[in-house]
């Protein structure tokens, strides 16, 4: 049991006084953090609080950038983002597949995320939805231990939305991912994570749990609070 014992208290994610800044000017401003192995991690903040500049930090995505601290994040990370990205001269299962070899595990991928038989499409032949579907299915398939995700869904209507909020959540139950799903939308930090963060000056201001069995309206008005939004009670 010992070896299991290490896994589960290890954190997948950790970070010390990670500070990153633009033209000295500060963004993240010293944040500690570890995120457990397979805890699903939401993170809001106004526009421009560091979100973004966060999550490419532990993606290991800016090294031009100016900062220090300390940073653990596992090997297998895949990170997906508000375009899907996908490459418009490859069709979709070359792109699920890109850098990575196993076409039957290419195919089960987008079986997995309802793309089933559409793996000779071209990029453009998708919806908004679907690109977004596949862009999922070629972070799956790397199999990552860390998903990062930066408004994957800010694109897409609301219905769109909604059903891709079910299919996430699908996927990390079945996967098992740590997740770290960046977004500005408290109603889907809430559906989604067990736990929220609040970006604020740099560092993380708020740090809530979600119970699923208690009410959302409550997260909701806390979370609305610390993003400087008051909702009248009545
Ligand atoms: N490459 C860069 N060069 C200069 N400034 C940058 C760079 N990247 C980010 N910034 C600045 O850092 C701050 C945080 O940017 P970041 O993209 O992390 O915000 P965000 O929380 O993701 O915002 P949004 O919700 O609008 O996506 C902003 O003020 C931005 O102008
Ligand atoms: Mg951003």
């Amino acid at each position: 049991m010992a070896p299991h014992t290490e896994q589960l208290t290890r954190p997948a994610v950790r970070l010390r006084g990670l500070t990153r800044s633009f033209d000295g000017r500060t963004v993240l401003d010293g944040i500690d953090l570890d995120i457990p192995a397979g805890q699903f991690v939401a993170l809001l903040g106004h526009s421009g609080s560091g979100k973004s500049t966060l999550l490419r930090a532990v993606a290991g995505l800016d090294h031009e950038v100016v900062g220090s601290g300390q940073l653990t994040a596992p090997e297998r990370v895949s990170v997906v983002f508000q375009d899907s990205r996908l490459l418009p001269w490859r069709r979709v299962l070359d792109n699920v597949l890109l850098g990575t070899d196993g076409q039957e595990r290419g195919r089960e991928a987008l079986a997995e995320v309802g793309l089933a038989g559409r793996e000779r499409a071209w990029p453009s032949e998708l919806s908004g939805g679907e690109q977004q579907r596949a862009a999922l299915a070629r972070s799956l398939v790397r199999e990552p231990e860390l998903l990062l995700a930066d408004e994957p869904f800010g694109a897409l209507d609301a219905l769109t939305r909604i059903k891709m909020h079910a299919l996430l959540r699908e996927l990390w139950k079945r996967h098992q991912p740590s997740v770290l799903l960046v977004t500005h939308d408290v109603d889907e930090a809430i559906v989604l994570a067990d736990r929220v963060l609040v970006l604020e000056s740099g560092r993380i201001g708020l740090d809530l749990t979600i119970e699923r069995d208690r009410p959302r309206e409550e997260y909701r008005v806390r979370l609305l609070a610390a993003l400087g939004v008051s909702v009248g009670s009545g």
